[in-house]
């Protein structure tokens, strides 16, 4: 038996301790974070039997439909940020607006998330996610949304959850990246990922390859050389549809996970603020890139809280090959 767990709030309070003049705060959100994705988890984990499954009636801004376990998660996710006297703004994927905390409960941070990631993958039981990004708010006075539109870069602390074959939190909070797996016994994360790093090339590209003819030119271009190689092994194709579990094991085995441009969404589909954002910190803190063909994600300044980009990550050398093409288009 274990005698010795390094948590993973253990492990941000060690990594506080390194900088004195740190107050405890983020570690204090951090833990409500980790409360939500512990009843998401749990409430994936009962989905069938608890009758979570299925449609919740209505849609969210984006017009996707939204089930019942959005619902769930989306709640928990307000509901203990607001609580844990951190917060001074939230942005979801499943509201309009941005969520101004209460004064009495305001704290410093402003947090992006999705809190159910891959819906369209809940009633099949394929893995789903939960992403968050967090940052300072920086201006003087009340809170409102243009608060949140800073770069990517700006962020203090960023990270998933996987609710896959176990439950996953990869984290970085700007000093390389981590991954810690549920221990549900004990109802801990405890580091079993340290250090991870994307090698620089992979083997596997991934991309909803039925939109190929709404595909851009560059996009086209790339996919159709990583399946006729001039010289050679083809790439692998591998796509679940949800972007956490197709980013987290871009980081694991490498290569390049894609959501480009189509005709038909000129500005491609993820949103910046909690998808793209918060997985390009993670991707480039692990040594990989993150790119939205022209600029890399981070450095784009937002103007509307659910603004959508284009998005390509992973390894170093394979997200290098699209931006040149970009480039020499
Ligand atoms: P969400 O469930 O939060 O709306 O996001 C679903 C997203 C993302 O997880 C995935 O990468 C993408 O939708 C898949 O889209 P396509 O079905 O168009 O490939
Ligand atoms: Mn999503
Ligand atoms: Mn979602």
């Amino acid at each position: 038996m274990e005698t010795n767990y390094m948590t993973l709030t253990r492990f941000v309070l060690t990594e506080q301790k390194k900088h004195p003049e740190a107050t405890g705060i983020l570690s204090q959100l951090l833990n409500a974070i980790l409360t939500s994705i512990k009843a998401v988890s749990a409430s994936v984990r009962r989905a069938g039997l608890q009758d979570l499954f299925g449609v919740a009636g209505g849609s969210n801004v984006s017009g996707d439909e939204v089930k019942k376990l959005d619902v769930l998660s989306n709640d928990l996710f307000i509901n203990m940020l607001k609580s844990s006297f951190t917060t001074v703004l939230l942005v979801s994927e499943e509201n309009e607006k941005a969520i101004e905390v209460e004064v009495e409960n305001q704290g410093k941070y402003i947090v992006c998330f999705d809190p159910l990631d891959g819906s369209s993958n809940i009633d099949c039981l394929v893995s789903i996610g939960s992403i968050f990004g967090i940052y300072r708010k920086v201006s003087d006075g009340p809170p409102s949304e243009k608060d949140a539109f800073q770069p990517g870069r700006n962020m203090v602390a960023a990270g998933y959850a996987l609710y896959g074959s176990a439950t996953m939190v990869v984290l970085s909070t700007g000093n390389g990246v981590n991954g810690f797996m549920l221990d549900p016994s004990i109802g801990e994360f405890i580091l079993t990922e340290k250090n991870m790093t994307i090698k620089p090339r992979g083997k596997i590209y991934s991309l909803n390859e039925g939109y190929e003819q709404y595909w851009d030119e560059p996009t086209k271009a790339y996919v159709k050389s990583k399946k006729f190689p001039k010289e050679g092994k083809p790439y692998g194709a591998r796509y679940i549809g949800s972007m956490v579990a197709d980013v987290h094991r871009t980081i694991c085995y490498g290569g390049i996970f894609m959501y480009p441009a189509t005709s038909q969404s000129p500005k491609g589909k993820l949103r910046l603020l909690y998808e793209c954002n918060p997985m390009a910190f993670i991707v480039e803190h692990a040594g990989g890139l993150a790119t939205n063909g022209h600029m890399p994600i981070l450095d784009i300044v937002p103007t509307a809280i659910h603004q959508r980009t284009p998005i390509f990550l992973g390894s170093k050398e394979d997200v290098q090959e699209i931006i040149d093409i970009y480039k020499n288009q």
